[in-house]
């Protein structure tokens, strides 16, 4: 069975097939009629241990933009209160003839985990501070979108990298398709051994905008943060906040985005977040044409 666990596990012809399929799919939800049938004979079950909002629900439209089955399970209502076990709940689950799950849970590595133990094609919506597959790949479309190519773009990931699956995903496709990558934040806030990635480490936020043709300011994760990792929000936002007055002195005009949810004025000002610089909510739109795409090349092997 094929899944989509990380981006770890994917080859640039496999970014370059998802885009290719994307935009068929972009081009498809974008007229008046936005449904294909292809997926009408899948089933999908999308299971979210963690809160989401446009994950859950990107997904949730992507299948039925496909036309598949879908069932939605939120672990907050469910029997796993009850001490139901992941491997169980998914088993159970499946046995009502169910083809594909898409999962988000706050352990990383769940969804390799499950895809050892079920019989179904498994994609990671997250996983704790591991990977967000779907999100590196929506924000490289968007990014292939906006400048043409990720080849040889320069892109600084900004904020909390410890503790997000973004920007490990994001370094994984950025790297893979030829993008040069430097992550900025706080020491605290960065992984020891990053450098072995392939990025490089700018302390200096106005060093690292004027160097890059795309800022991706991550949200500080306050939900997984030890009291001592950073010193205060006050001095993370005046030394790694992007401002509008930051964002005007620079010698040259960059894309800004974010994954969402935006700490409107820590990691970055209203003022941006909702100028014409930030391509916020067109990574949100791209994300249901990319999602169809890997759910549709999934599901084609399940066929097969
Ligand atoms: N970007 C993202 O994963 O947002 P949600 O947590 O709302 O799904």
């Amino acid at each position: 069975v094929d899944h989509l666990l990380g981006i770890k596990y994917l080859k640039p012809e496999d970014i370059d097939l998802i885009f290719k399929t994307a935009d068929h799919f972009k081009e498809v939800i974008n007229r008046p009629i936005k449904k294909v049938p292809s997926l009408r004979d899948i089933t999908i079950a999308n299971l979210f241990f963690e809160n989401s909002t446009r994950t859950r629900l990107s997904f949730e439209l992507a299948e039925k933009r496909l036309s598949a089955d879908v069932i939605n399970f939120s672990a907050a209502s469910s029997s796993v209160k009850k001490g139901e076990t992941l491997i169980d709940t998914v088993n159970n689950i499946l046995s009502m003839k169910v083809d594909m799950v898409v999962m988000r849970h706050p352990n990383p590595g769940a969804g390799i985990f499950l895809s050892k133990h079920v019989n179904a094609s498994i994609i990671n919506a997250g996983d704790g501070a591991h990977e967000h597959p779907t999100q590196a790949l929506l924000d490289s479309y968007s990014i292939r979108e906006k400048l043409g190519d990720v080849r040889g773009k320069k892109v600084v990931i900004v904020g909390d990298i410890l503790h997000s699956r973004v920007a490990l995903s994001n370094i994984f496709a950025l790297k893979l398709q030829g993008a040069e990558v430097k992550v900025c934040g706080p020491k605290t806030l960065l992984p020891k051994h990053i450098e072995s990635l392939g990025v490089e480490v700018e302390m200096n936020l106005k060093a690292a905008l004027e160097w890059c043709d795309v800022a991706n300011m991550l949200r500080v994760q306050n939900e997984r943060m030890d009291i001592s990792y950073f010193p205060s929000t006050r001095e993370y936002v005046k030394q790694f906040g992007l401002n509008k007055k930051l964002l005007d002195s620079l010698n040259k005009e960059i894309v800004v985005m974010h994954p969402g949810p935006i700490n409107r004025g820590v990691e970055i000002t209203s003022d941006v977040a909702d100028s014409d610089h930030a391509i916020i909510l067109d990574q949100v739109q791209n994300g249901v044409a990319v999602r169809m795409a890997v759910i549709y090349l999934l599901a084609s092997k399940i066929k097969q």
